[in-house]
């Protein structure tokens, strides 16, 4: 079976990687991937938001399934796109996608399906949003409605700076365009984060296992939110109490509030959760899989992922059985110096084919010069994973395989599942 994978990311070449693993797969095409993916299939020279463009290609190359890794395409209709065509895909509706793409539709699905989460007021006017933001006991969070590339929240430690992220959204600026006139002001929960993953083909959800990430530039999270600078499955810290309700109050929930809404939910519906005192509450739902949840997640994945997708596609996941290796998995982004503001690229990579065997290094910002040498081609480069018996020993490996490749301005955090946050007490 011939298979279009769409995106460009680190989170990418591991599907692309899980995916030659399938004896069902024939050709696979990534559009636009990188230096990385275009060692297992053939990269095209398409952009990941050209929904006619990508079309095209699926029928072109004869291509039975299309797996989505980025939100982008499918808040732009992807997945209807291709079911015209009658083609087949991994990712949800644009109606569905609207999980992610519309914060206030989130919202309003967690209100009416008693999904716990931050109390919030939604505002499409400037003053009221100001006036609501005036008469809180406390600064609030502020966030833009659409899809701002996760820089759309503000958490703000003063009622000024609140002020002005919503002066900033809602005023001539219109920092997020269209994505930002309408803003959801929430409380500001407090406690630690996990990413929750599940594969749902509407009816049936299949929790993943537990992963954390690092979004914070900088060791000790300090410096400017990124994509994700590091990640970690599974998080010891959650119990299983809590990692129960989870899956039943948070994730099976809204795949189930989905359907009751006649918005059946295909894909992978990822809820981003703060475990508080008063027990996990949703800080948002993504319509696909974490950057780089998915390169500690996809290694541990023992099943066939075509098999997955298909089971997905074809509204039959009750009869998989998805299995999970039991090691631990870290894994480090290597960033470009800068990142996530300016940073320079076109730096040649080194020691690429150094790394020890096991070792699995998944490509992000990378493109392949004329000579066929990798170089820097973007803010987050690579990432460097590892599994191991223990998260030390995951940890450990993921350290010295990163150690062996070089570049220019190269930046990565060294306190990636560092066991003393690791094991930190919120
Ligand atoms: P979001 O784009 O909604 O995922 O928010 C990005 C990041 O902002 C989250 O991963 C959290 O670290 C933080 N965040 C979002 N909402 C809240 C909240 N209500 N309270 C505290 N932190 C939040
Ligand atoms: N790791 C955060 C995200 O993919 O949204």
């Amino acid at each position: 079976m011939n298979v279009l994978l769409v995106g460009s990311g680190a989170r990418e070449h591991a599907l692309a990687w899980k995916l030659r693993q399938s004896p069902k797969l024939t050709d696979l095409f990534i559009a636009p991937g990188n230096a990385g993916t275009a060692a297992l299939g053939a990269n095209l020279p398409l952009n990941a938001s050209d929904v006619e463009g990508l079309t095209r290609a699926a029928k072109e190359n004869r291509c039975e399934l299309v797996l989505v890794g980025p939100e982008d395409p499918l808040a732009r209709g992807l997945v209807d796109r291709l079911a015209v065509e009658g083609i087949a895909a991994f990712g949800p509706s644009q109606s569905a996608a609207r999980i992610e793409s519309s914060k206030a539709f989130a919202k309003a699905l967690m209100e009416r399906h008693g999904i716990p989460t931050a109390r919030t007021a939604v505002f499409t006017n400037r003053t009221d949003a100001r006036n609501h933001i005036q008469g809180l006991e406390k600064p609030p969070v502020v966030k833009a409605d659409g899809l701002a590339g996760g820089k759309g929240a503000f958490i703000c430690d003063t009622k000024d700076e609140a002020l002005r992220a919503i002066d900033m959204m809602m005023g001539e600026q219109a920092i997020f365009g269209a994505a930002g006139r309408t803003v959801v002001i929430e409380e500001r929960l407090s406690g630690r984060e996990v990413s929750a993953h599940a594969f749902s083909d509407g009816r049936t959800t299949l929790p993943m296992p537990y992963s954390c990430d690092y979004k914070r530039a900088l060791d000790g999270d300090e410096g400017a939110n990124t994509g994700g600078m590091g990640a970690y499955s599974p998080p010891a810290w959650l119990d299983a109490d809590t990692a129960r309700a989870i899956d039943e109050r948070i994730t099976t929930a809204a795949v189930n509030a989905m359907m009751d809404d006649e918005t059946p939910y295909r894909g992978v519906l990822y809820p981003g959760i703060m475990v508080t005192p008063d027990g996990p509450k949703v800080l948002e739902y993504n319509c696909r899989l974490g950057d780089p949840e998915a390169q500690v997640l996809l290694p541990r994945l023992k099943t066939d992922l075509l098999e997955i997708c298909l089971a997905v596609a074809n509204n039959r996941l009750q009869e998989m059985r998805v299995e999970w290796s039991e090691q631990a998995c870290v894994a480090v982004v290597l960033a470009s110096g800068g990142y996530p503001e300016e940073y320079q690229t076109g730096f040649p990579i080194s020691g690429l084919a150094q790394l020890e065997p096991d070792a699995m290094v998944f490509h992000a910002g990378t493109a392949l010069a004329k000579d066929g040498s990798v170089v820097t081609s973007g803010g987050r480069v690579l990432t460097v994973a590892a599994l191991g018996d223990t998260l030390v020993e995951a940890r450990a490996k993921a350290y010295r395989n990163v150690q062996r490749i070089h570049f220019s301005l190269r930046h990565y955090r060294r306190d990636i599942a560092a066991p003393a946050q690791e094991a930190r007490v919120q």
